[in-house]
């Protein structure tokens, strides 16, 4: 159930519901590909962190463990002993990004896994069985996702077929939430949205797809090339076709900035794998914008990464301390950087929150901008 509390021009603040708990929007999802946060961060540590949601991934999970051994384990929750909500992605963007000498036809696709070539299938039916073994709080619809660069005939084409695989994902999701040893029996459906740069394409597949009273609706196939400009456009493109009741995500997006102007064109959901990512490589996230703590300029600071922060990084240590960890090669290092940044997203969006619900948050917006300059380059 997704229930909004507050409007701020165009920025939603919203709750959402599920079997898992209530999510409260706008919201960071914290990416957890193959059901571990990459840095050692624990499903405890999340605790700490102020995390809402993990998100997971079905293509990853399929190949290891694989999904019917986290079935026999009692689905992902129980498997990571994480009682929050899990997002799992389809697996439809990874088959793309990750594998190898694939062929896409109308029933799926066919191609090699990433980590030892076998050869595999996956469709739309195949993917949410996937995700049903894993008992996901919400699934999301098994897309293509079509290059920045592709012409309007071919994405035309591609978003053709995955509103057919969308229609088939939600009659097999339906199916095996009947199902009686279902992990997850409340499992939700996101459908995604795609067309790559073209309005035309977007606004008539946000109409079609919003037609389908899913659990929510994502904008996919950004952050694939297309400069921030093109992604704010497709956002104010499309977010107005797609249901105000209904929640949206923006997938794989992104940095602090592009968040805080997502948020402002009335989306709820992001994920994105830079803070994590970055982190591991000591660059870090401040309200004054990003530093490598390997800068030797940090060798004898005795300061936190940032004053005031109430991550367990800064809580505790210093920078000076952290950057030996890392140049130690010690996994501490990378850890506590991973915590910070993840802290940095999870906190940017409570500000966010209360910036909404106080009416202001175009002013907020404008002096968190504004403030990250100051280091960035
Ligand atoms: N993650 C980032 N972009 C996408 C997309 O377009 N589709 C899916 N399934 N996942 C994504
Ligand atoms: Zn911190």
């Amino acid at each position: 159930m997704y229930k909004i509390l507050k409007k701020d021009g165009n920025a939603k603040r919203a709750e959402f519901t599920t079997v898992h708990g209530t999510v409260q929007t706008p919201v960071f999802m914290n990416v957890a590909t193959v059901a571990a946060i990459k840095g050692g961060v624990s499903t405890e540590d999340l605790e700490g962190i102020d995390t809402q949601v993990v998100l997971s991934n079905t293509y990853h999970l399929h190949l290891r463990p694989g999904d019917e051994l986290v079935y026999r384990m009692g689905g992902l929750h129980k498997f990571m002993s994480c009682n929050k909500p899990i997002l799992t992605d389809s697996g439809g963007f990874q088959v793309f990004s990750l594998a190898k000498t694939r062929k896409i036809r109308e029933e799926g696709v066919y191609f090699h896994s990433h980590i030892d070539g076998h050869k595999l299938f996956m469709g739309p039916e195949e993917s949410m069985r996937i995700q049903s073994h894993l008992g996901s709080t919400i699934a999301m619809a098994f897309d293509e996702c079509p290059s920045a660069k592709a012409e309007h005939e071919y994405v035309q084409m591609s978003v053709d077929r995955t509103t057919r695989w969308l229609l088939r994902c939600k009659k097999e999701m339906d199916r095996l939430n009947g199902l009686e040893y279902t992990v997850n029996p409340h499992q939700m459906l996101f459908g995604i949205n795609q067309g790559a740069i073209f309005d035309d394409i977007r606004i008539e597949h946000a109409k079609r797809i919003s037609e389908l009273d899913l659990d929510g609706y994502a904008v996919g196939g950004l952050a694939v090339g297309e400069s921030h400009e093109e992604m704010y456009h497709v956002l104010d493109t499309v977010v107005p076709f797609l249901p105000e009741n209904k929640p949206t995500y923006l997938m794989g997006v992104g940095t602090p900035a592009n968040i805080l102007e997502s948020v402002d064109r009335g989306v709820d959901f992001f994920d994105c794998v830079y803070p994590s990512r970055n982190g591991r490589h000591g660059h870090l996230y401040t309200n004054r914008g990003h530093i490598n703590i390997l800068n030797a300029k940090y060798e004898m600071d005795d300061t936190p990464i940032e004053e005031g922060c109430g991550c367990p990084a800064c809580r505790r240590y210093t920078k000076a301390y952290i950057r030996h960890l890392l140049k130690a090669g010690e996994m501490l290092g990378m850890r506590l950087c991973v915590l910070h940044n993840l802290y940095f997203y999870n906190h940017m969006m409570t500000e966010i929150r209360e910036a909404i619900e106080k009416g202001e948050y175009k002013e907020y917006k404008k002096r968190k901008l504004e403030g990250m300059l100051e280091f960035d380059s």
